[in-house]
C-alpha cells in the first residue's frame, strides 16, 4: 500500500485484518492476539502493528509472549510486530502526521513481505485509525454484550428495538469502505463479533440479537458467534498465550481447564466464520472475490450494502 493506501501494482500483496471499534474495552486486543496466533499457528508470516500508542496492549501482550518463551526456554511463535510511539508536539496535528508517517513506514516494510498484518487499533479516533479501516480486507469489530456498545453502531428505539440511525463508527466504517472501493476496486469483509457473552440467557440480550441481525441487513456486515465471558482471557495474557496454545505444563505451567478447551471452541469457531485465505480453499476463495469485484461493473451502492 502507498502513502494514500492504494495498492500498487507489483508482487503479492498481504492481506490486512483490522480490529477496530471505537468503544473502548471491547476485546479489540485480545481478538487481534488471537487471530496473530492463529495465522502464525498456520505457518503464515504475520507482520503485526499496533496503532495504539498510548495504552500499546498489543504490543505488551507479545512482549508477555516473548518473556515467557524466555522464561520456559519455549518457542512459541511470535509475529514480527510494529508499534507506533506517541507523538507528544502541543498540536493534534503534529502528531497525527507523525504518527501518519510512522504507519506508512511500518507498511512499506511489511506489504511485500508478510502474508497477514494484523492491526489493531485505539478506541478512540484517529487518523492513522481511519486509514487502517480503509485498507482492511477484513475488519473485525468485537463489541461488548450491552445496548452501551451497541450504541457504537446504532441507535435503537427503546420501545420496538428497531435500529433507527447509525452512529458515528459505522458511518466512519463505510466511509472507509467507499474510499477502499474507490482506490483500488477492494471489498471491505466486515464482521461484528459479540465478545464477552454471558452464560445466561436475558430478555435484553435476546432483544439485542434481533437489533444486531437488524443492524447487520444496514450495514452490510456479517455477525460472528460471539466469544464468552470467560477469566481465562485475562489469565493468559500476563504469560503472552492464547486460547489456541498448546497449554502444558512446560508452557503455561499446568494443563488446560475445561474452560480453555471452551474458550478455544469458541475462537476457532470464530476463525471459520472469517473465512480468511488461510488455506488453498480461502486463497481461492479470496482470488474468485478478487475477480469478481475486478470484473463487476455496478457500483457497490447498487448492492445495498451501504444503505442508510
Ligand atoms: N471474552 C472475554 N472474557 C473475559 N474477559 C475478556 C474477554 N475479552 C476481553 N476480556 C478482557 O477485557 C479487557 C478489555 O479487552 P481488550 O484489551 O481486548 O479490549 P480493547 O477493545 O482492546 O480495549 P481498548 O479499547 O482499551 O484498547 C481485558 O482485560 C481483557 O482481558
Ligand atoms: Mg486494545
Amino acid at each position: 500500500m502507498n502513502m494514500l493506501g492504494t495498492r500498487e501494482a507489483g508482487p503479492r500483496q498481504a492481506y490486512v485484518i483490522v480490529c477496530g471499534n471505537e468503544k473502548g474495552g471491547s476485546g479489540k486486543t485480545t481478538t487481534a492476539m488471537h487471530l496473530v496466533v492463529a495465522l502464525l499457528n498456520a505457518g503464515h508470516k504475520v507482520a503485526s502493528i499496533d496503532l495504539d500508542s498510548r495504552q500499546k496492549s498489543l504490543t505488551r501482550y507479545i512482549e508477555n509472549r516473548k518473556a515467557n518463551n524466555r522464561r520456559r526456554g519455549i518457542s512459541l511463535a511470535v509475529p514480527d510486530h510494529f508499534v507506533l510511539d506517541r507523538a507528544i508536539a502541543d498540536s493534534v496535528a503534529e502528531n497525527e502526521t507523525t504518527e501518519l508517517g510512522q504507519f506508512q513506514d511500518i507498511l512499506q516494510q511489511v506489504e511485500r513481505t508478510h502474508d497477514f498484518i494484523l492491526i489493531d487499533t485505539p478506541g478512540h479516533d484517529s487518523y492513522s485509525m481511519r486509514l487502517a479501516h480503509s485498507m482492511a480486507d477484513t475488519l473485525v469489530t468485537p463489541i461488548n454484550d450491552s445496548y452501551v456498545d451497541f450504541d457504537v453502531l446504532g441507535q435503537v428505539d427503546p420501545a420496538t428495538g428497531e435500529v433507527i440511525d447509525i452512529s458515528h463508527y459505522a458511518k466512519m466504517v463505510r466511509e472507509a469502505r467507499r474510499h477502499r472501493r474507490t482506490v483500488d476496486n477492494g471489498l471491505m469483509d466486515w464482521v461484528v463479533v459479540r465478545n464477552r457473552l454471558s452464560h445466561l440467557t436475558s430478555r435484553n440480550n435476546q432483544s439485542l440479537s434481533e437489533s444486531l441481525k437488524d443492524l447487520s441487513m444496514r450495514l452490510g456486515c456479517r455477525l460472528a458467534d460471539g466469544i464468552s465471558e470467560r477469566v481465562v482471557f485475562r489469565e493468559l495474557f500476563p504469560v503472552g498465550m492464547t486460547a489456541l496454545d498448546e497449554m502444558s505444563s512446560e508452557t503455561l505451567g499446568s494443563g488446560p481447564t475445561l474452560s480453555h478447551l471452551s474458550a478455544r471452541q469458541e475462537v476457532r469457531s470464530l476463525l471459520n466464520m472469517l473465512k480468511l485465505p488461510i488455506d488453498d480453499q480461502g486463497r481461492r476463495r479470496a482470488q474468485a472475490r478478487r475477480m469478481w469485484l475486478d470484473n463487476a461493473s455496478r457500483p457497490m451502492e447498487d448492492l445495498g450494502i451501504f444503505a442508510d
